[in-house]
């Protein structure tokens, strides 16, 4: 309806370019990111209870319980930004049973958008990834150098980016892609990630648009 504000739910293998999109995204429809990936490392970073049991999973590459990351997803759409500004869920659900879980709450995205890319090109980008931890804006060595020295000297790895642990979190995620998909079949658009993230954007922002002009008829019409 007019004036209800944008829900999205991005999805696609680790690497599929979700986080570099998100920001794209937010950037030009304010809407409140919510990143399970990156709570999840903040909560490590902060020595946090969830925290502390959140990191032998995710430095292993396999998946946090279910219900640490639910009540982490499910406190933070509820604020009061997420509600007024709108929402893009990144990472969350990963399982059927997280799918479920926002079924059961009501929780539904506008548009479900799920970023395709080869598996060769997916192990490239998460060998070669590098994060800053100034800015949390994210590099990669050959496909988005950092711009000076500076930026260069603080950049690091991330834990679960080595060769083993990204080929086990590819396979965990084609184990439960599917079990996701019947949830938001009618709203599934999946995109080729493996293009410029110019031209990748382009395709998203021309689809939010027109998720958010088909609101604002409907309301017209009622
Ligand atoms: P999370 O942080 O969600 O990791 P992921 O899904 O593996 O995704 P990534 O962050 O690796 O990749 P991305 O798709 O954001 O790609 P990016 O834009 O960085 O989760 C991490 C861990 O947390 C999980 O393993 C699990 O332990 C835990 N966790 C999280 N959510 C959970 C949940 N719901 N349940 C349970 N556990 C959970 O891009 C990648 C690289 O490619 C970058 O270097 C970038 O510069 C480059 N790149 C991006 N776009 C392009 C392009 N178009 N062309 C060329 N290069 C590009």
């Amino acid at each position: 309806a007019l004036g209800e504000p944008l829900k999205v739910m991005i999805s696609g293998a680790p690497a599929s370019g979700k986080g570099t999109q998100c920001s794209m995204i937010v950037e030009k429809y304010n809407l409140v990111h919510i990143s399970t990936g990156d709570l999840l490392r903040a909560e490590v970073s902060s020595g946090t209870e969830i925290g502390k049991k959140a990191k032998e999973y995710m430095d292993s590459g396999k998946l946090v319980p279910d219900e640490i990351v639910t009540d982490m997803v499910v406190s933070r759409l509820s604020r009061q930004d997420a509600r007024e500004r709108g929402w893009l869920l990144d990472g969350y659900p990963r399982t059927y049973s997280q799918a479920q879980s926002l079924e059961k709450l009501n929780i539904r995205p506008d548009i479900y958008i799920v970023l395709d890319v080869p598996d060769e090109i997916l192990i490239d980008r998460c060998i070669g990834r590098r994060l800053d931890p100034a800015t949390g804006k994210i590099y990669h060595i050959k496909n988005f150098p950092p711009e000076n020295e500076e930026v260069a000297r603080r950049l690091i790895t991330r834990s679960d980016d080595t060769l083993e642990k990204v080929k086990s979190r590819l396979q965990t995620y084609k184990q439960n892609a599917e079990a996701i998909l019947p949830n938001y079949l009618n709203l599934l658009n999946k995109i080729d990630g493996n293009r410029t993230k110019e031209v990748v954007f382009q395709e998203i922002d021309s689809l939010l648009k027109k998720v958010e002009e088909n609101s604002s008829s409907s309301v017209q019409l009622s």
